[in-house]
């Protein structure tokens, strides 16, 4: 008996195993219901009290040292387990993944949007797809008259007695704004416009506007050209000077083409300026009476000016890049220069 319990022993002491199948074999080779620790165990029972005693420690021992023998072998396996099943350290950072950075003109929308936020004015939104009379009617361009010729338009439903069309500008949305704001109106559109014009560096079928829109009693061209220099000065620096020059817009009556002094040589002339020393910005003017009583605003009793500049030609201005395809080729190399402007 002794001799079996420390042969036994020995080969508990020197048991290996290399995966859980091999331990529960051992488990019940051992320990099993026809194990051999059990066997000895069986045999035991029928000892005299004498043998009893003799043994009675040592054969739990066996079986305690048996037990807890597999014990160790199963956590030592099921760690060697997990090691082998995931080589990778899961400790380590994380592979970085780039952040995408705001569009540059994306960045001149909003900055525009918080200028005139800031002095009061509301922000609107309508559709691309829009109605003639939203983009030309109730703006005072008389069927066939050849004012129309100045936006070239894209035709939804041409031919239609009632077209739809993409818009040629977001004036269409101060149309909409005075239909049903209350008055006063102070409001800016901002959106993408679409006209029919060949690619090129200076030009896009698609661009981006701001246009706002002020209506109240008594609102004269003074107030029009305070806010103007006022929107400059925020947007291109606190020494921008700015510069009225007559034009025409059918919506509009007197109309005025504004240009900035030039920000990179301060007027005295450069390549971008072209040597004259100012940038034009954006159109403007007092709103036509007709466009006010069109939307039925009574224009004996409010008055109004109305402005509309294009995003992609502020970007240029701001960024200085001199060709506007770049802002619709979604080209990472130029993208990625505007990282450092990203406002959250
Ligand atoms: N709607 C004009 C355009 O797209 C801009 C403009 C708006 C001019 C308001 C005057 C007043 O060219």
């Amino acid at each position: 008996m002794k001799a079996r319990i420390e042969n036994l022993l020995a080969q508990i002491k020197e048991l290996k195993c290399s995966n859980a199948k091999e331990i529960e074999e051992a488990r019940v080779r051992l320990l099993g219901k026809k194990g051999e620790v059990t066997a000895l165990f069986e045999e035991f029972r029928s000892f005299s009290p004498e043998l009893k005693k003799e043994f009675g420690r040592t054969i739990n021992e066996l079986k305690q040292a048996a037990a807890a023998k597999i014990e160790e072998l199963k956590s030592t396996v099921s760690q060697e387990q997990v090691s082998e099943g995931s080589k990778e350290d899961l400790s380590m950072p994380g592979t970085p993944f780039e952040l995408g950075s705001r569009h540059p003109v994306s960045i001149v929308r909003q900055e525009i949007v918080d200028i005139f936020r800031k002095f009061g004015y509301d922000v609107a939104e309508g559709p691309e797809i829009e109605d003639d009379y939203h983009v030309f009617e109730a703006l005072n361009f008389p069927q066939n008259h050849p004012a129309r010729d100045m936006q070239d338009t894209f035709f939804v439903s041409a031919g239609h007695p009632n077209p739809l069309l993409l818009r040629t500008h977001t004036s269409s949305v101060q149309v909409r704004a005075m239909e049903t704001m209350k008055l006063p109106i102070r409001v800016i559109c901002p959106g993408r416009v679409f006209r029919n014009e060949a690619i090129s560096a200076r030009a896009h079928c698609i661009f981006h506007q701001v246009e706002g829109l002020y209506i109240d009693e008594n609102v004269t061209f003074a107030d029009l050209k305070q806010a103007i220099l006022l929107f400059a000065r925020e947007m291109f620096g606190p020494e921008t000077q700015i510069r009225m020059r007559p034009s025409y817009f059918p919506f509009t009556e007197p109309s005025s083409e504004i240009d900035v002094s030039c920000n990179i040589c301060h007027g005295k002339g450069c390549n971008i300026c072209k040597g004259t020393g100012w940038l034009e910005i954006m159109g403007c003017g007092m709103v036509d009476p007709n466009v006010l009583e069109a939307s039925g605003i009574d224009s004996s009793k409010y008055s109004g000016f109305a402005f509309g500049m294009g995003l992609e030609r502020i970007a240029m201005l701001k960024w200085q890049v001199n060709d506007l395809r770049h802002y619709f080729e979604n080209d990472l190399r130029f993208l990625s220069e505007f990282k450092t402007s990203i406002e959250v």
